[in-house]
């Protein structure tokens, strides 16, 4: 058998999961709150899609057409599996790119959602860059790991640092999403079940299977210890840090 890489154990454990990252149907449904109508014509973004769990459930509350975009082939081709089961082939579609360069016209979008994603480019990087592509008065719905409290565990900061992410404080995200050239409209943290029940039991399930076809590959142990970590630092630090929904509106 092959010997699998970090990314090739990262794209097998994901690829059959309801979703790639915590959250869940009922955060989407509260985000959506604060969103103004949409209709037929309206033109919607779900960037960093993953295989489109969450697209998919937009695709079924709102109106208008979606365009998936993620930088794993893989998961588009998933994508689109899951669009055709659920008859959503002609308002769905999806795309391999990166959301540093995005393919659409400029001031295009009536909507820009992301989960779980923005932080691999950078919170301020991503909204700059993606406010060119939404019209006047569009919004931008995406989730971002912030700090909720405070007292700001250093294993906490250093895990995130090494995953070549960080934490912002949600005031700070507040402001960048206003210097970015939003109204700020709305944020909320993503209760922990979100973690817990939704991504993590699901991945560790995925994770077993693999340490079980893999049995002994160093690259697989590693691979399972780093994301054995991530769940007990947040089962221990949970109260400190989380994703948080931050919602605006282009002006
Ligand atoms: C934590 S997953 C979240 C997936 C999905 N939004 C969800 O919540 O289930 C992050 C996704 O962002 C994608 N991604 C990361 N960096 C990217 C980039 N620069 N351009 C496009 N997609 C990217 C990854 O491939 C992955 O599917």
């Amino acid at each position: 058998m092959e010997h699998p890489s970090m990314v090739d154990l990262l794209l097998e454990t994901h690829i059959d999961l309801e979703r790639q990252g915590p959250g869940s149907f009922e955060a989407i449904e509260q985000a959506l709150a604060f969103l103004g109508p949409l209709d037929q014509s309206s033109k919607i973004a779900d960037l960093g899609c993953g295989t489109g769990g969450q697209t998919m459930f937009l695709a079924q509350r709102l109106p208008g057409t979606i365009t998936g975009l993620d930088m794993f082939p893989a998961f588009i081709d998933r994508f689109h599996k899951n669009a055709r089961s659920r008859g959503l082939e002609e308002r769905v579609t999806g795309i391999v790119g990166s959301m540093e360069a995005l393919p659409f016209p400029e001031h295009s979008l009536d909507l820009i959602w992301s989960e779980g994603a923005i932080d691999n480019i950078g919170f301020e990087k991503g909204l700059s860059h993606w406010h060119g592509f939404l019209k006047k008065g569009g919004f931008v719905a995406v989730t971002s790991p912030s700090w909720l409290t405070a007292e700001r565990p250093a294993a906490v900061e250093r895990f995130w640092t090494d995953a070549g992410s960080r934490l912002d404080c949600v005031g700070d995200g507040i402001e960048t999403m206003q210097r970015c050239g939003y109204q700020f409209i709305a944020s909320f943290a993503l209760p922990e079940q979100c973690w817990t029940e939704n991504y993590f039991i699901p991945r560790k399930a995925a994770i077993d299977r693999l340490l079980e076809k893999y049995a002994g590959d160093e690259t697989v142990l590693d691979y399972a210890a780093q994301n054995q970590y991530e769940t007990e630092l947040y089962a221990q630090y949970s109260r400190y840090y989380g994703y948080v929904f931050y919602i605006g509106r282009a002006i």
